[in-house]
């Protein structure tokens, strides 16, 4: 028997926009929180940077917009990415509020950093630690919220929708979960659910993303019946510490934004010969710069240094990253550090409007799981946790504004395990993890072609076949879960990619190497096989679509 719970408003996920999200709903409605892990745990917290917004009188939304556009390479939606500008500097102020201690400059006002495809600077930042400070402020916030009560160590395994219970209209109605210690999986009924979930990075071998980024959020909304959009666009970003005890450790785009330089192994600078702004183009050209000159040099590594400043400085603006790299044997007053890219950030995910509405009644989907249309082909550095926090808002006050309309089902079922048994061979799992993240890597990465990315599917499909018979059969298990959704994400990422014959933006391949500039560009939209039109709500949607 499953045990049975009933909210208000289930929010799965507790990063930036899950928490962002929850702080702006109102105190008198019953909030469950699901977070697989601790309840900071997300790529949220390792946030270096900051957070780009419009807050220097010499800065404009319209110069945010502008940016934003031309890192998105043609893609980005105009209405999403001005509703972003706008709303930016009210996030910061309202962080400011909850006690995040963002840095300050001399005269006491918001020190603002630099980052590639900024025109200005407009990175507002806690030193090099900007993802731990507002994490921080928030969960200490939640205290104050009685309504809300957190799940840790929590998997979502999949939606419960009214279709899927063969009843109409469609909507969502809740969530099965599973209680990682108690082994058991518990029923969530809820007027409205919340998608904030994170990325899909772990995807790839080399990632930057914790472990908890297996794109679970897309995956189950797909399964639902909701589209998805321009997954082929997964931003690598350039500077990964290369180490082999130094797992996933970012080295901020904020070194490149205060004059830190890139240099190969004999120590010359390159990015001139790539783009115009050098060290600090967008991310997709420095990461394809990177990746270049590795494969033609045969090098495991090239550098970044910016040992030529003050150590003061260096040691004040970097602190974290700066300790982290000693502990590794690397002092960066000193010395330039090595680095190689890895996958970075989804831009791609579940279709949404200006609200954070999913094509699903009572489904929002917010962060790094959601497609808004600010990002484009390419998004652009520090905007992502600037959409987790502004659509995080709009989401809430959508809710705020409906959720009592949206009846609360009480009969829904048991999670159904009686013909299931206990696996005997976890070892198809780990397997499955390993072969799928190197073929990722190795045939879906920074450069593509159609037959590598024929390859990766042909692989995908028997993965997926192998995972559903092994789902059929065994008790499910949090790795087994994360294999599911990760096989899922890997599967829209190849088809989504195989889809876009041109290179633009995050998407570089050897067959189609120029943008293709004859008529109004596209995002890429897939649809489920249970997509179901009638349901969907009519809110306006954004961007110039092409439905695949
Ligand atoms: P996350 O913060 O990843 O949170 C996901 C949550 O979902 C977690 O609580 C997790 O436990 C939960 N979850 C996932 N699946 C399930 C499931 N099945 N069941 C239950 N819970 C689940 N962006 C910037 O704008 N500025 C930066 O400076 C910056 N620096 C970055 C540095 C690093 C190292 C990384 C990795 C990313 C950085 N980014 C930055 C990107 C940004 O941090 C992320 O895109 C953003 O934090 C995503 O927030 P989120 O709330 O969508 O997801
Ligand atoms: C970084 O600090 O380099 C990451 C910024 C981002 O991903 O936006």
């Amino acid at each position: 028997m499953s045990e049975h719970f009933s909210h208000d408003v289930l929010v799965i996920g507790s990063g930036a926009a899950g928490l962002g999200l929850i702080l702006r709903l109102d105190p008198s409605l019953r909030v469950a929180v699901i977070a697989k892990g601790l309840v900071d745990e997300g790529s949220s917290k390792y946030a270096q940077g900051g957070i780009a917004a419009v807050l220097d009188p010499a800065d404009s939304v319209e110069s945010h917009v502008q940016d934003t556009l031309t890192a998105g390479a043609g893609l980005c939606d105009p209405a999403t990415v001005r509703f972003a500008a706008e709303h930016g500097a009210e996030q910061i102020r309202w962080l400011n509020d909850l006690g995040t201690p963002f840095s300050t400059a001399n005269d006491s006002k918001l020190h603002l950093t630099r980052e590639g495809g900024h025109s200005q600077r407009r990175v507002a930042h806690a030193a090099d630690a900007t993802g731990r400070a507002t994490t921080q402020s928030m969960v200490d916030a939640l205290k104050n919220r009685p309504n809300v009560e957190l799940f840790e160590n929590h998997i979502a395994v999949d939606l419960i929708t009214a279709n899927k219970l063969g009843h109409e209209p469609q909507r969502v109605l809740g969530a099965y979960i599973l209680d990682r210690k108690a082994d058991h999986i518990e029923v969530f009924h809820a007027r409205c659910v919340v998608l904030a979930t994170g990325g899909a990075s772990k995807v790839y071998l080399y990632t930057t993303n914790p472990d908890v980024s297996t794109g679970d959020g897309i995956a189950m909304a797909w399964r639902a019946g909701c589209r998805v959009a321009n997954m082929e666009f997964i931003q690598f970003h350039p500077t990964c510490l290369y180490h082999s005890q130094a797992k996933s450790f970012l080295v901020s785009e904020a070194l490149r934004g205060e004059g830190a330089h890139l240099l190969l192994p004999d120590g010359s600078r390159f990015m001139h010969k790539f783009d115009s702004r050098a060290e600090l183009a967008s991310r997709d050209i420095v990461a394809r710069a990177l990746d270049h000159e590795m494969k033609r040099l045969g090098a495991d590594c090239l550098y970044i240094d910016i040992s030529f400043k003050d150590t003061d400085f260096i040691t004040s603006h970097f602190p974290t990253i700066y300790q982290r790299c000693l502990e590794f044997g690397f002092d960066m007053t000193q010395q330039p550090l090595p680095v190689v890219p890895a996958a970075h950030y989804t831009c791609g995910g579940v279709m949404t409007d200006l609200h954070g509405h999913s094509d699903i009644d009572g489904l929002y989907a917010i962060g790094e799981t959601a497609f808004t249309g600010l990002h484009g082909a390419n998004r652009l550095a520090s905007n992502s946790l600037l959409e987790c926090l502004v659509f995080g808002e709009a989401a809430a006050k959508d809710i705020n504004l409906t959720v009592k309309d949206r009846q609360l089902i009480e009969h829904i079922p048991d999670w159904d395990e009686s013909r299931v048994t206990d696996s005997d061979e976890e070892v198809v799992v780990s397997h499955n993890w390993d072969e799928l993240r190197r073929f990722m890597w190795d045939y879906v990465g920074i450069v593509r072609t159609d037959k590598r990315l024929q390859r990766a599917l042909r692989r995908t499909d028997l993965l997926v076949r192998e995972i559903e018979e092994y789902y059929s059969h065994f008790r499910i298990s949090g790795d087994l879960i994360e294999l599911r959704n990760l096989v899922q994400a890997a599967t829209l990422i190849i088809r989504s990619a195989m889809l876009r014959q041109e290179s633009r933006g995050l998407h570089y391949t050897l067959d189609y190497p120029e943008m293709n500039n004859t008529g109004v560009p596209e995002n890429t939209i897939l649809v489920p096989p249970n997509f179901n039109s009638q349901a969907k709500p009519s809110r306006p949607r954004l961007s110039p679509n092409n439905t695949v």
